[in-house]
């Protein structure tokens, strides 16, 4: 098989790359990605070489680019490309509406003229908006986004949807929760308070830390991304989820707990606008129907991931020293 993996170089996408290479060595991936602040090679380093991987660099929403991409022939698609950080979307909704809206639609047309058998919309669980304690978001929940980024992904989400019912085109559309493991840039919270707290910083939590999370190790998410890939139906959308709803500050305590270091590193800081109270989802759509669920222990996995950081201090040095955190660092100076 023949895939294009949109926005490789990413957490996500570089954890499937990386998987499909070791559980289908015959399959030929290029990855197109177009290196934005949360894109980094070295999240592929020791594959570049690898006869069966290909890099584009392009940008999904640019016309030139995805002409280029499709001058190959392929089998399927797997779209992670995407801007995807709440807390920015909040300073730059229209960069999110380019490249997740109007990108997505741009490899759709291309996708459809060149009649790839599957195309695969990675979404989230975020374009159900939130949930108090109670209850579980299934795949007929409505769409009722909250974030910029929310809003731009359940955009993706309608229109991968419209594509699907108007010109028969094998959509498929998967929904995952919150992903945590190895090579996650260091905004998003895990490895953001992991490498905080080895310099002894306070960790910015946000509003009364109990907002509810619902965590899955990207693995699990790769492995069930490759099921609805070969297995799902063909319109469909599944929910992905690895079943451990965390509070935010259950979460930091572990992690603190893990490293050794003190609660007293905990700094909770005015909340985000908009900030989504819980997301949780019911998964039995893709258990019943592709056998898919869930195998990594939470605790073992986070520790697991938390080990990845400290042995891999080069990579998140590299990342964290670039200008890519300024962003972060003039943005929790503004909330504390
Ligand atoms: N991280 C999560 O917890 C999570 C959960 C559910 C769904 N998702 C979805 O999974 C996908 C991947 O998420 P991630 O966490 O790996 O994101 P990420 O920010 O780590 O990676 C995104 C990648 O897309 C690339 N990219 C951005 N704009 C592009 C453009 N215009 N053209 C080409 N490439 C571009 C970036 O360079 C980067 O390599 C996203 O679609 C996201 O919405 C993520």
């Amino acid at each position: 098989m023949r895939v294009i993996v949109t926005g490789g170089a990413g957490f996500i996408g570089s954890n499937f790359i990386r998987y499909i290479l070791k559980k289908k060595p015959g399959w030929d991936i290029t990855n197109i990605d177009a290196l934005t602040y949360a894109g980094n090679l070295a999240n592929l380093s020791g594959i570049e070489d690898s006869p069966k991987y290909k890099f584009i660099k392009g940008d999904i929403s640019n016309p030139e680019d995805v002409e280029r991409l499709f001058e190959s022939e392929y089998d399927y698609l797997v779209n992670f490309a995407a801007e995807t950080h709440v807390d920015r979307s909040l300073y730059e909704p229209g960069l999110f509406l380019k490249t997740n809206v109007l990108g997505t639609q741009l490899l759709l047309n291309y996708a459809l003229e060149k009649r790839i058998k599957r195309f695969i919309q990675i979404s989230t669980d975020e374009v159900y908006g939130s949930l108090e304690s109670e209850g579980y978001f299934d795949e007929s929940s409505p769409l009722s986004p909250n974030s910029p980024y929310a809003a731009s992904k359940a955009s993706a989400d309608v229109i991968c949807r419209s594509y699907s019912r108007t010109f028969d085109m094998p959509v498929i559309i998967t929904r995952c929760g919150n992903n945590y493991g190895p090579y996650q840039f260091p905004e998003k919270v895990i490895p953001f308070f992991i490498t905080k707290a080895l310099k002894d910083e306070p960790l910015p939590l946000y509003g009364d830390g109990l907002n509810v999370r619902d965590w899955i190790h990207v693995e699990d998410h790769c492995d069930a991304i490759l099921a609805v890939l070969e297995k799902g139906e063909i319109g469909e959308v599944y929910n992905i989820g690895g079943g451990n709803e965390r509070t935010n500050l259950e979460l930091t305590r572990i992690i603190l707990e893990i490293l050794g270091k003190p609660e007293s590193l905990i700094k909770f800081v005015k909340d985000r606008p908009g900030h989504d109270r819980r997301y949780a989802l019911n998964c039995d759509k893709i258990k019943a129907e592709l056998g898919w669920s869930a195998q990594m222990d939470f605790a073992d996995g986070l520790r697991k991931t938390v080990e990845w950081y400290l042995n891999n201090k080069k990579w998140c040095d590299d990342v964290i020293s670039g200008e890519y955190m300024k962003f972060y660092e003039l943005h929790y100076r503004e909330r504390s």
